[in-house]
């Protein structure tokens, strides 16, 4: 099916048995082209219609293949074949932020982040993320040159977002495997950072901008070394807890009310200021 305009994706899943109720799933929800051969079925499908399609395909192939050796493969129009449904992420706007996966098109207005989402946490499409790159959209412009510290760093979604509009920018994050990715988001971006492993309390310096987006009971614990790592006058955002947490975070965090606080699905972030 060569040529695709941009508009469509495209499935393709190799199975042992049920190609042909597969087949009729496909048409069923609404595949605009489908092929099979043997046992491989492939359909076309327009962007986002129908919704959740990944995840009723997975749930017919749980059905008739619960050993779980079905291929799943996506494609977007143009793109190569990749293994399973996230190859079919676009991508998400945040404030000025525009996060695609390498293989989307980049935007012509606001500030392209490339983030590859099967590397770690932080595709963007999480809402505590989109809360962040929002609240760190506020701060950018007023902080380029000044230095943040990513504390979570996961995939480098929100450091290269900050690096990307001039700040310096340290990332702190404990899988090894997420700094890896981190390292290639930067590299993706042309863009340096300085990737470390340190735990908050050994970071050793404070930080105009600090940012965090990390579950409610891990930013409740580090509430005292979060505070302690944002510079006089500087700000801190906070994002990755629950809403019915975010009080007990704000508590730990000493109590007062925040500058700004935002919500999103059930996942709140806030902003605070240093004195
Ligand atoms: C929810 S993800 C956020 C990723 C990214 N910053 C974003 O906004 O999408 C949290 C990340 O924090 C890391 N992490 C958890 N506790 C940490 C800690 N104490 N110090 C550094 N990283 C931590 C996890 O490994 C994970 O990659």
């Amino acid at each position: 099916m060569p040529g695709l305009p941009p508009e469509l994706r495209r499935l393709r899943v190799t199975l042992t048995s049920g190609a042909e109720d597969l087949s009729e799933l496909f048409s069923d929800l609404g595949a605009v082209a489908l092929a099979r051969e043997g046992e491989v079925v492939t359909g076309e499908f327009e962007a986002g219609r129908p919704g959740a399609l990944e995840d009723r395909v997975e749930a017919f192939l749980h059905l008739v293949d619960p050993a779980g050796t079905a291929r799943l493969e996506t494609a977007l129009a143009g793109g190569p074949w990749l293994e399973g449904w996230r190859a079919l992420f676009l991508g998400a706007d945040a404030g000025r932020f525009r996060i695609r996966p390498p293989w989307a098109p980049l935007p012509a207005d606001g500030v392209p982040v490339i983030v590859d989402p099967r590397g770690a946490f932080g595709s963007g499409l999480h809402p505590s993320t989109r809360l962040a790159l929002r609240l760190l959209d506020a701060e950018v412009e007023a902080r380029s040159g000044q230095s943040m510290l990513d504390v979570g760093a996961g995939s480098g979604v929100l450091s290269v977002a900050a690096a990307r509009c001039g700040l310096k920018v340290c990332a702190l994050e404990l899988e090894a495997s997420a700094r890896a990715a981190c390292a290639r988001t930067a590299a993706a971006n042309g863009v340096g950072l300085e990737i470390r492993d340190a735990a908050l309390a050994a970071i050793g310096r404070r930080f105009e901008l600090v940012i965090a987006n990390l579950p409610g009971p891990v930013l409740r614990k580090l509430a005292g070394q979060l505070r302690a790592a944002v510079a006089p006058k500087g700000t801190l955002i906070v994002s990755g807890a629950h809403v019915e947490e975010l009080p007990g975070v704000l508590q730990a965090l000493g109590g007062e009310a925040p500058e700004t606080s935002t919500e999103e699905a059930g996942w709140a972030a806030a902003v605070l200021r240093q004195g």
